[in-house]
């Protein structure tokens, strides 16, 4: 070893003793002939003093050394002289006093300064360094609460009786929603594997092996839009249970996310326990979107009956054409500019509102508003009470097709809980979603889309529904939503060959794909398949939140840029001519 000690663990206790430690320069300063310097490894930081009494030859050394030097050095650890501790440092009652020096590697200037400040320079200058970047101290202690995140899972699950189980990574497709990443294959010319998207199918034929409980911190890769919550690949906490029902696996993983709050980040607080449950139809008429904040109010509240015929005409055109009109009441903010409400306009429109009508209650008890003129008094009011207005508040209202309203005043909401500092950035708001439909009708493509995946199942009770009104059947399907993000998704499954057979008819899977894609599925249903569900938590995105993180690339070592690019290996790449020969491909156009 290099070292006795690490960096970060010495203390008074080891006063008098003989240490060496090997790590980065991290910062380094003179001080009328004693040089000063902050050595750091990845358990903390100490002040390493050099006095002018030593040798040439180390003064000679200790001259020449620059920040992010590798260094080793051996001294002795004493108190600081009094009126020189650092109470900003866990090691900073103490320093080494050196006499050895030995440079291990030194170092070029770096491409930018390792702060933690908002002198960073711009992301794929980071990416592209990423192994420096990493070596800030933010980013490391986001991969330790990760790791922490991820050993507490596994060892609550061990507990719990889980089995870990790797599946394979060159698969077939595996469809949720996504592009497939390919990989062609040398030996089997023309043919392919695809990049599991999950490991769906494999942890459902794991059930029918009889496993019971399995769970796998799991590899995913999807080619779709990149977004500051997803990446083309990440990590599920991939799990699966056979003879449960929704409510046993929903328990589970709220007595483990709860514990695990409490064990990795007992600095936040759950906003409630248990969690609560909505609907899908409760969160969007409340909120707009099935990934909710219930860190605050700003509900949306329904004036389509109001709306009608009220002689204002965006009012009444939206609902006669099947619309509805939906308004939230914005607190306190009566006494909003032109200039703000413009801007909130602005916001509704880029989600495909045509505008934004508003009514402002001021303190004085007036009342102004963009479509006051065209609709009765009694109609104002009668608006103005269904969202409570008080004085000093401003209600704003977008009239349209539902999907336009709620993705616009969502939009919005979110905006106003920001501007109006209603989030608690240290309060965790879980809650399930649940009572998805099971399929949703895709216009363009004139089928039914899934809502979940192809495996869900619907409600028992509403299994008949298949048949006769699909659009009205529920889904078994329960969405674990974190502080404005989904950040899980799982169901109970088909275990039944007929009905996965239905479902696969229902959204347009002819039998010969069905066989041809899935056959192996519909095979093991018939070879005593348990009932079975089970739940996909993203790594990614509860370590991003619990980290406070805007994005998952800072809770991921090595994530993709916003083009899906890796910037410092440069990937994707061009392959050699012999390569594609090889893999009977030809590149055109
Ligand atoms: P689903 O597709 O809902 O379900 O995914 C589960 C969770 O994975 C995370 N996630 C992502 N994270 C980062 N980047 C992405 N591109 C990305 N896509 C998804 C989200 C999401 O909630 N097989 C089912 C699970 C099941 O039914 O058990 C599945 O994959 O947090
Ligand atoms: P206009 O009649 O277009 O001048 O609009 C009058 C007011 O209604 C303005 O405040 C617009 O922003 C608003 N408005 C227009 N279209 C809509 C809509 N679809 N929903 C809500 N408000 C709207």
């Amino acid at each position: 070893m290099y070292k006795t000690h690490s960096c970060g663990e010495l203390r008074k206790e080891q006063k008098g003793q003989t240490v060496t430690l090997a790590g980065w320069v991290h910062r380094r300063r003179d001080h009328g002939g004693v040089a000063f310097i902050d050595l750091r490894d990845r358990f903390g930081l100490i002040q390493v003093v050099f006095n002018p009494d030593l040798s040439s030859e180390i003064l000679k050394t200790v001259a020449e050394v620059r920040s992010e030097w590798v260094l080793q050095v051996k001294g002795v650890v004493q108190e600081r002289p009094e009126g020189m501790e650092n109470p900003k440092m866990p090691t900073g009652e103490i320093e080494v006093i050196a006499h050895e020096i030995i440079v291990l590697n030194p170092a070029r200037a770096l491409p930018f300064v390792l702060t933690d400040d908002d002198t960073l320079p711009d992301e794929n200058t980071r990416l592209k360094y990423r192994y420096l970047d990493l070596r800030r101290e933010k980013m490391r202690k986001n991969l330790e609460l990760r790791h922490r995140t991820v050993k507490f899972i596994r060892d609550f699950l061990n507990n719990k009786g889980f089995l870990e189980v790797e599946t394979p990574i060159l698969f077939k497709t595996t469809p949720e929603g996504a592009r497939d990443y390919l990989v062609p294959s040398r030996i089997h010319t023309g043919q392919f594997y695809a990049l599991p998207q999950s490991p769906q199918q494999l942890k459902q034929l794991l059930m029918v092996a009889g496993m019971e409980r399995y769970f796998q911190i799991a590899r995913c890769f999807r080619d779709e839009d990149q977004r500051g919550d997803r990446q083309p690949e990440f990590t599920q906490l991939d799990l699966e249970m056979s003879f449960v029902q929704r409510d046993d696996v929903m328990a589970l993983i709220e007595e483990m996310f709860t514990g695990m709050v409490a064990s990795v980040t007992p600095e936040k607080r759950l906003l409630e326990s248990p969690w609560p449950r909505l609907t899908y139809s409760e969160a969007m008429e409340r909120f707009g979107k099935d990934n909710p904040d219930l860190r605050f109010g700003l509900e949306l509240k329904d004036i389509s009956d109001l709306a009608r015929d009220s002689g204002f005409k965006v009012f009444d055109e939206a609902v006669s054409a099947g619309g509805h009109v939906r308004g939230i009441n914005a607190k306190g903010c009566g006494s909003y500019t032109r200039k703000q409400i413009d801007e909130l306009t602005s916001l509704v429109q880029e989600y495909g509102a045509k505008g934004l009508a508003y009514i402002a209650l001021t303190d004085a008890g007036e009342v102004k508003s963009s479509f006051s003129k065209f609709i009765p008094a009694d109609r104002l009011n009668a608006i103005c009470s269904r969202l409570d207005g008080q004085k000093n508040d401003l209600l704003l209202f977008v009239a349209d097709q539902s999907s336009v309203v709620y993705e616009s005043l969502s939009r919005l909401r979110v905006k106003l809980g920001n501007d109006l500092s209603l989030v608690d950035p240290n309060v965790l708001a879980f809650c399930w979603i649940i009572d998805f439909p099971l399929v949703v009708w895709n216009a363009e493509g004139k089928r039914w889309d899934p809502s979940h995946h192809l495996f869900t199942s619907p409600l028992p009770e509403d299994i008949p529904l298949v048949d006769s009104d699909p659009g009205a059947a529920r889904g078994a399907q329960y969405d674990l939503v974190l502080n404005n993000y989904e950040v899980g998704g799982g169901s109970i499954r088909i275990h039944d060959r007929k009905l996965q057979e239905k479902i696969f008819s229902l959204i347009g899977i002819a039998p010969e794909v069905a066989q041809e894609r899935f056959g192996h599925m519909l095979e093991a249903f018939e070879f005593g398949t348990p009932p079975h569900g089970g739940i996909a938590p993203g790594i990614d995105r509860i370590v991003m939140l619990l980290a406070g993180e805007p994005n998952i690339r800072e809770v991921i070592a090595f994530p993709k840029n916003q083009a899906a690019r890796d910037v410092m290996a440069g990937a994707p790449s061009l392959v050699e001519p012999q390569q594609l020969k090889e893999l009977h491909l030809e590149i055109k156009g």
